[in-house]
């Protein structure tokens, strides 16, 4: 059963063909990030309009790449949110358009669940339910239990700013660029990590996150301190990195002691930080816990997690109609 997975739900536009929910026949992916670099964050109706004009062009390049005929496409699945809602309709209406045509049916998929989702793509025959999954991107930062893809329950999430936007914006205010996490990974692989000790907020809800304060910490320590040196700056990159990685890492291991859950898929833009990777690994490994990453390329919003996820919902029984709203059949 091949999917085209379509996904537009901020700055990315991704076109994909994915063969029973785990190959990939095509993954294109077109991005508008540099024409938003210099307003510091994405400027939601440059990124649709590129989407508009670049979302023909790659459906076209990835039935060529996959070396298929539109009418092997036997499902369209599109993201329907959480998104920018400009960037959301050029996919959905681009989806719906397309189904009609064909004569295809259509499923709207969700952008977070998408993120879990494109872990399973690398590691399928590993995973097994029910396991905790950790989202952690520009735009979200949440644990879930994972109890199959058509029943997942959220298990905290954050109660202020996402991680990767903190990421951002710390970025932002020491003066490095737009997006921010792979800058500040950069500036920080060269720096001291224990040379400033910053924490994140506590929270009420103890699987909850609180990524505001620790960013305002950055920046009060800039303007007391104004670190002028390579080294000092690459140590503050180091140690508020240090510090946002050590809450993702102890508040999901404790939601896979909550849950007795003995796998732990991560996944969404921030965790492709190879700092944070080789040091999830480690923790785990110490608590005897397996955890799955996505390929890098995937980490970051792509519609190959889209035609993935499609592929198991429309196997459970999921079916939507032209509005896009979604039912279990069976
Ligand atoms: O998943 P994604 O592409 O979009 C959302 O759904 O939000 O994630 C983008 C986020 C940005 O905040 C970006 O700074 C962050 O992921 N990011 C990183 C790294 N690469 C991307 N954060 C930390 N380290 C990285 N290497
Ligand atoms: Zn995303």
């Amino acid at each position: 059963m091949i999917v085209l997975g379509v996904e537009t739900s901020c700055d990315e536009t991704g076109i994909a063909l994915v063969k029973d929910g785990r190959s990939i026949l095509a993954n294109t992916v077109s991005s508008s990030l540099k024409l938003h670099s210099k307003y510091g964050g994405v400027v939601p109706e440059i990124a649709s309009r590129m989407q508009l004009e670049s979302i023909g062009g790659l459906y076209r390049q990835a039935l060529k790449s996959a070396g298929i005929k539109a009418k092997d496409i036997s499902l369209i699945a599109v993201t329907t949110g959480p998104g920018l809602p400009g960037s959301l309709l050029v996919g959905v209406s681009f989806a719906k358009a397309l189904a009609l045509s064909l004569g295809k049916p259509v499923l709207g998929v969700n952008h977070v669940y998408s993120h879990i989702y494109a872990g399973v793509l690398r590691h399928y025959a590993q995973i097994r339910f029910p396991c905790v999954a950790l989202v952690v991107s520009g735009g979200h930062t949440s644990l879930f239990h994972v109890k199959s893809f058509s029943d997942i329950g959220v298990l905290g999430q954050t109660r202020d700013d996402a991680c990767g936007e903190a990421f951002d914006k710390v970025a932002k205010i020491m003066g490095l660029g737009y997006p921010g996490g792979p800058l500040i990974e950069k500036l920080a692989a060269s720096g001291d990590k224990d040379k400033i000790r910053f924490s994140c907020s506590g929270t009420r809800g103890e699987l909850d996150f609180s990524f505001s304060g620790i960013k305002t910490a950055v920046l009060y320590h800039l303007k007391a301190k104004s670190p002028k040196s390579a080294g000092e700056r690459a140590s503050l990159a180091a140690s508020f990195q240090e510090s946002a990685i050590n809450v993702l890492i102890n508040k999901s291991l404790l939601a896979c002691k909550r849950k007795r859950a003995k796998q732990l898929l991560i996944g969404g833009g921030v965790a492709a930080n190879n700092c944070l990777r080789r040091k999830f690994e480690a923790a785990c490994e110490e608590s005897e816990i397996k955890c799955f990453f996505p390929d890098i390329a995937l980490c970051m919003d792509n519609a190959a997690m889209v035609g993935g996820l499609a592929y198991f919902l429309y196997k459970e029984g999921a079916r939507s109609d032209l509005y896009l709203n979604t039912n279990f059949n069976n």
